[in-house]
């Protein structure tokens, strides 16, 4: 963003948050009581994220944890897990914009959704007990 004021020319960077739902996983649908739905990307495509498996892999006991704790901070404060991983990387002032990916129309309705929701502090930091426990899951 180019910012003209009192003269002075400044060349403001903001970011891009990539992947905030973590290949789907913070959306909770690998955690459902069914099971993972089948048509989900890491099931239709196993095998073909290798990179994208191996990072966000739910065997992983750690990445697992962390996973459930940010779905139970959801749960507590009555958003979709996909709300509370979309609003929190919109939160941080530096990131402008975010990249998703939706194959139906009620996932983007929920993305779509999380840029009206209000994090209030209280959310933020149960989000930073979780981060501080678990503080790069998936590296
Ligand atoms: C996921 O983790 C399990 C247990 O550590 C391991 O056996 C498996 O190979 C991993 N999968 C991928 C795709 O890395």
């Amino acid at each position: 963003m180019l910012c003209l004021s009192n003269n002075l020319t400044f060349l403001r960077v903001s970011l891009l948050a990539y992947s905030p739902l973590a290949m789907g996983i913070l959306s909770g649908k690998y955690f459902s009581p069914h099971g993972a739905p089948t048509d989900a990307r890491l099931n239709l495509f196993k095998g073909r994220y290798s990179e994208g498996e191996s990072r966000y892999n739910l065997s992983n006991t750690i990445i697992k944890e962390a996973t459930k704790a940010y779905l139970d901070i959801a749960r507590k404060y009555g958003f979709h897990p996909v709300s509370l991983a979309v609003a929190f990387v919109l939160k941080h002032s530096l990131v402008a914009s975010a990249v998703f990916g939706a194959t139906k129309l009620w996932q983007l309705q929920e993305v779509l959704d999380a840029c009206k929701v209000e994090l209030n502090p209280e959310i933020i930091a149960d989000v930073d007990k979780v981060h501080t426990t678990y503080p790069n899951p998936c590296p």
